[in-house]
């Protein structure tokens, strides 16, 4: 089975959830500590064995594009200044991958803004790592994706078991184990009333594709939300030749909303070795007064 070497990050959504501070931002560069989302989830890729990234974006793709370039003027003054540790970091940024630009020329849904990615995917498989998940783990989820491509042959979902009262805010999936860890997925439902519930696991911000779902695609009328749902074109595949289910270690953050994003920051945060302590004798200090 063919390697996974391509990736598309879908960053062009409204971000509604998160405004004001999306209003002109895209929810993708908010910061988790000292990086904006948007680089965690493109480090993942890269150490995931991807070569190259398209970004699809929409407002604020200058600042998007501007990240992931070189920043010549700092960088002088960063090597003037002997600032070699902040010089390297600002310039790895730059050399992470191969990484393009398409712009979603509306806002029509996540299924709408994979479409957009068809030219530069050809005839590979591809990756999608939605662009407000942030999944932090020691084996990237994007990896254990891949590999559950490469074992099964199949389109690969993340999933993660959610409890009965959030599954309706996901996609639900209809899951038999396989075996080793994975599970057949034969069925899907976007955002289920509690009636519609096929398992407590719900697709979460990773899924492997062939080029396969771009007619599939072309095809979506509008879903849930008067968006060209992802969900309801997987869900053709999962029908017809079914898909693999893949329950990814690691933690995710959803940085499209805000309580995801102050824990992205806390935990993150008390992660880091220059960070950590100082940041937890703050948060007792702080709690002991609430
Ligand atoms: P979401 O549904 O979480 O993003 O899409 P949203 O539409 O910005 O959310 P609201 O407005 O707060 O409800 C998941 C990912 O798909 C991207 C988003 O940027 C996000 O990273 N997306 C969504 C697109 O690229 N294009 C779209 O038309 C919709």
């Amino acid at each position: 089975m063919a390697k996974v070497k391509k990736a598309v990050i879908p960053a062009a959504g409204l971000g509604t959830r998160v405004l004001p501070a999306s209003k002109v931002m895209p929810k993708e560069m908010l910061p988790i500590v000292d990086r904006p989302a948007i680089q965690y989830i493109v480090e993942e890729a890269v150490k995931s064995g991807i070569e190259d990234i398209l970004i699809i974006t929409n407002r604020g793709k200058g600042l998007i594009e501007d990240h992931f370039d070189h920043a010549i003027e700092l960088e002088q003054r960063l090597e003037a200044s002997g600032k070699l540790d902040d010089l390297d970091e600002v310039r790895r940024i730059t050399d992470l991958a191969n990484i393009t630009f398409v712009r979603q020329k509306e806002t029509k849904g996540l299924g709408h803004a994979v479409l957009c990615a068809k030219s530069f995917v050809g005839d590979e498989p591809f990756a999608v790592l939605y662009g407000d998940d942030v999944i932090i783990g020691e084996d990237p989820a994007c990896a254990q994706l891949c590999r559950a491509f490469e074992a099964h042959g199949k389109g690969v979902l993340g999933i993660h078991e959610v409890s009965a009262e959030a599954i309706g805010k996901y996609s639900s999936v209809k899951i038999e184990p396989t075996g080793d860890g994975c599970f057949y997925v034969s069925d899907m439902i976007e955002k289920p009333k509690p009636d519609e519930v096929m398992s407590p696991y719900a697709i979460l911000g990773r899924v492997v594709l062939t080029p396969d779902i771009f007619p599939i695609l072309e095809q979506t009328a509008p879903g849930a939300g008067g968006e060209i749902q992802l969900t309801d074109a997987m869900k053709m595949l999962a029908r017809t030749v079914g898909m693999t289910g893949v329950p990814f270690t690691g933690t995710r953050y959803d940085m499209g909303n805000k309580l995801g994003i102050l824990q992205a920051n806390c935990e993150v945060a008390l992660s880091r070795p220059d960070l950590g302590e100082e940041f937890k004798a703050y948060l007792k200090e702080l709690v002991a007064t609430f």
